[in-house]
């Protein structure tokens, strides 16, 4: 079967292709070269739902896309849907950095991380998978695994952040790997 993913992120391409194995030809947004899609959605699920709607009216394949967000309870659930860019850089020391300061004096550091998996099959239905992991941002950074935010992420019921844990034991938890669990279950039920 073939699939396109509107990524361009190589190691989520090599992520699911990994888990797909060889019955599934994964084409990324670089294979097809595709620009990027504009995200123009208000929230996470719309931004999921808009790039993949885009690649499947484009090329009427299954296609899927992901999207994912930090939401921080009392900063009315910024960065969200800004979580790339939430301090104009992009680069990912600033967003730290920011979030660490607008959230100094806080007590309430409850946050969660949200991914919303948007696939549409070869007949344009869609359908949403979602994966969420609850935590809290903690006062400092610790740990170096990982990448974004996941240095001062630290899931409930954890005494690591993110960045402590070896990858596998992320993915166990992690909000990505909560939807992409999901995602995979369907496609191989089917
Ligand atoms: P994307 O939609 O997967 O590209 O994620 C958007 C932004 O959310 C990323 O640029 C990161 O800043 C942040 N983010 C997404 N997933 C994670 C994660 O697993 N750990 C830490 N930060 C993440």
């Amino acid at each position: 079967m073939e699939l396109i993913f509107a990524t361009y992120n190589p190691h989520k391409l090599y992520e699911i292709r990994n888990a797909l194995g060889n019955k599934y030809t994964v084409q990324g947004l670089g294979d097809l070269n595709e620009k990027e899609i504009p995200e123009t959605g208000n929230t996470i699920e719309e931004n999921s739902l808009i790039k993949a709607e885009y690649i499947f009216k484009k090329y009427q394949k299954a296609c899927f896309s992901d999207d994912t967000g930090l939401e921080v309870s009392i900063l009315n659930n910024e960065p969200g849907i800004f979580s790339a860019r939430y301090a104009g850089s992009g680069k990912t020391e600033d967003n730290i950095n920011l979030l660490l300061k607008n959230l100094i004096g806080q007590k309430n550091r409850k946050a969660r991380f949200k991914t919303i998996i948007t696939f549409f099959n070869e007949n344009g239905k869609h359908f949403v998978f979602e994966g969420i992991v609850h935590g809290k941002i903690i006062l400092e950074k610790k740990g170096t695994e990982g990448f974004g935010y996941d240095p001062i992420f630290k899931p409930n019921g954890y005494r690591e952040t993110f960045a402590q844990m070896p990858l596998d034991e992320k993915n166990k938890i992690s909000h990505r790997g909560i939807a992409l669990r999901k995602f995979l279950n369907n496609l191989v039920s089917k």
